[in-house]
């Protein structure tokens, strides 16, 4: 048998998003992967949009919160830019900098389907603003968590229903502009066949997991079999 190299710490890490739309499970499959990640000796760092630095999670305050009509669409793109903006100087570039890996719960592509698909933001402002924020540098692997829109509600609603917890002012919005998420997703990922995998989200989270990291295993050069 040939030993491995050990993982070479001072490379440049790679940045890894989680897109899907509602209850479709990104955030479960964000700790998980890092975990996995972790036991194939990658550092690995979990984080999520918005929100992922001091400034952005103040952001993501003012953007979740309040009544649905609160920030018109224009007004929520720039405010999730600036958090963006933030969380890439504060966060994502420094730990990829260090040889980290970054697995973020949603990206640009939420920009792309929330506020240019679902409601109507042009799709060339948003790509100029995010050419500006992110420097041209877009994500080394892009997974896409695909989920009937009906499915993911039901997840979403179960799940606030155990927490207690009243739903956000975009999971408050209406089943047409979750249909409209669900198709935007997909054509990001027939877009972008070398950047984006598409999952299957209705998988039970073990069988999403192996998908997932089979996915990064045939784009990313990684050690794939435990350390
Ligand atoms: P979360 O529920 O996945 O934490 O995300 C918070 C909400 O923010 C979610 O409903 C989607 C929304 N969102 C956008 O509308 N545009 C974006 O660019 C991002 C990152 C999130």
């Amino acid at each position: 048998m040939t030993a491995r190299p050990a993982p070479d710490t001072r490379a440049r890490g790679r940045f890894i998003t989680v897109e899907g739309g509602e209850g479709a499970g990104k955030s479960t499959l964000v700790e998980r992967l890092v975990g996995a990640l972790g036991e194939r000796g990658i550092r690995a760092v979990a984080t999520r949009e918005p929100g992922g630095s001091a400034g952005a999670e103040e952001i993501r305050a003012l953007l979740l919160g309040g009544a649905t009509e609160r920030w018109d669409p224009v007004a929520e793109t720039l405010l999730l830019m600036a958090a963006r903006r933030d969380h890439l100087r504060r966060t994502v570039w420094p730990a990829i900098a260090a040889g980290r890996w970054v697995v973020c719960d949603r990206y640009a592509d939420s920009t792309r389907a929330y506020q240019g698909a679902g409601k109507g933001v042009d799709p060339a402002f948003i790509e100029h603003v995010q050419r500006s924020v992110d420097e041209g540098r877009a994500p080394d692997l892009t997974l896409v968590l695909d989920l009937p829109a009906a499915l993911g509600r039901a997840r979403a609603r179960a799940r606030r229903g155990k927490d207690d917890a009243a739903g956000d002012r975009f999971e408050a919005l209406e089943s047409s502009f979750h249909e409209r998420l669900h198709s935007a997703f997909r054509a990001i990922a027939e877009a972008e066949p070398g950047r984006c995998a598409v999952l299957d989200a209705t998988a039970p989270p073990d069988d999403l997991l192996a998908a997932a990291l089979r996915a990064i295993g045939d784009r990313l050069p990684l050690p794939l079999r435990p350390a």
